[in-house]
């Protein structure tokens, strides 16, 4: 089992779930290594900050001179790797911040990696993984018949998100094949769950449904995603992390294709349950918008590698886990009103009035 974990944006939404249910292990210990930006939060990981076992830095992936002295200082057995830009929408306004974090940073971050695991020694070289978290948007948009994406479809990435995404994945596989580094990439489907900044579609609507808003649905709401819950993707990782083979990829997903509409009907109705808006439906609120350019119509992952490979399974259906992400929204109201103020407010007003 790899015990010294360095986690590289564990301050977000996937990695702060990721090295909370990490240190749950009494044997893990974790250097997280985040820049904080408007995406990354130590509140979500204040139950550990005095824990001998944990250390926070706030740095660049991309600061080369940085990431060398915290290798060598920590000594990792591992880095997971999910510090990037994530949303799509943001990609299109300014991509530079994308190519900047999530291509250079990479980089950086495989170059500092690959120099420290030569100088290991032998026993240690070969335990070694570094493990990359990556998305299914690399693969572009299905068509309504086609096959879910599976880990020999071509690269077809569309967003600028998403080709950013796709450059590190591209520089991580050329890592392991030219100088043998024990790389592991991972490409998961949407997640949601607690701790999800609320620029995402699922916490965006419960948060708008709440304050009685409107519930921008882009396009006609038919657009499909394929979810899966947050926990379930973390236990993934750490099972591709444990019994992954070093240079394969592995595709991560819940079948659990659904059309944005309905996503965002099921958020109405479980509010409508939890807390009654006098007699009127939540429902009333959606409000069909202009589209997101480029946008990809349908995703789908065949997760059958993982799970027959790896023996991994999530334990959420969708309904089981849309219920804990709305009732986590509704009790963590600090939260929400400490990452909804200032930037927040701008980038909402800015994005939804075009
Ligand atoms: P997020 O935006 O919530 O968090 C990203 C974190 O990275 C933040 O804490 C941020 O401060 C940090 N960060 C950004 N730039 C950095 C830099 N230059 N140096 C150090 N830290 C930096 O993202 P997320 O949704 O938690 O996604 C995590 C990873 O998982 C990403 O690589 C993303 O592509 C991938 N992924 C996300 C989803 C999803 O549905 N959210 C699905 C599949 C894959
Ligand atoms: O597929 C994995 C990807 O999922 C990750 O790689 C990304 O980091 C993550 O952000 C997510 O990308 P999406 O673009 O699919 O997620 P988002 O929550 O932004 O949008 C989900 C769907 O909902 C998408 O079809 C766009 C639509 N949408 C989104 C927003 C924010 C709306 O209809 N209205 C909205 O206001």
């Amino acid at each position: 089992m790899h015990n010294r974990i360095l986690v590289t944006g564990g301050a977000g939404f996937i990695g702060s779930n990721f090295v909370l249910q990490g240190m749950a292990e009494p044997s893990v210990a974790v250097l997280n290594v985040d820049k904080l930006t408007y995406a990354g939060n130590l509140h979500n990981l204040e139950s550990i900050s005095t824990d001998p076992r944990y250390e926070f830095v706030q740095g660049d992936i991309a600061n080369r001179v940085d990431i060398r002295a915290l290798f060598q200082k920590f000594r990792p057995d591992a880095i997971v790797h999910f510090a990037a830009e994530s949303h799509v929408d943001r990609s299109i306004h300014g991509p530079e911040d994308f190519i900047h974090t999530n291509i250079t940073g990479t980089f950086a971050l495989l170059e500092e990696a690959r120099t420290y695991w030569a100088a290991l020694p032998q026993d240690q070289r070969s335990a070694f993984r570094f493990l990359h978290v990556s998305t299914d948007e690399v693969y572009g948009s299905l068509g309504t018949k086609d096959p879910p994406f599976s880990e020999t479809t071509p690269y077809a990435p569309n967003s600028p998100y998403a080709a950013s995404k796709a450059a590190s994945d591209h520089l991580v596989r050329a890592y392991h094949h030219t100088y043998g580094l024990p790389t592991l990439t991972t490409n998961c489907s949407n997640n949601y769950g607690r701790f999800q900044f609320p620029e995402k579609l699922i916490p965006l609507v419960i948060l708008n449904a709440c304050l009685g808003k409107p519930l921008p649905v882009y396009g006609d709401g038919k657009n499909v995603r394929d979810w899966l819950y947050v926990e379930d993707h973390c236990a993934a990782i750490q099972t591709v992390l444990e019994r992954g083979v070093p240079g394969e990829t592995y595709n991560i997903g819940g079948w659990n294709e659904k059309p944005n509409i309905e996503i965002v009907e099921r958020v109405c109705d479980l509010l409508d349950e939890m807390l009654p808006r006098s007699g009127k439906s939540r429902k009333d609120l959606i409000t069909f918008v202009k589209d997101r350019p480029g946008h990809d119509r349908r995703y789908a992952i065949d997760a059958r590698k993982i799970e027959r490979e790896l023996g991994w399974r999530p334990k959420e259906t969708f309904e089981s886990g849309l219920q804990k992400t709305v009732r986590w929204y509704l009790e963590n109201e600090n939260w929400v009103n400490e990452v909804t103020s200032g930037s927040y407010r701008q980038w909402i007003a800015k994005h939804y009035s075009v």
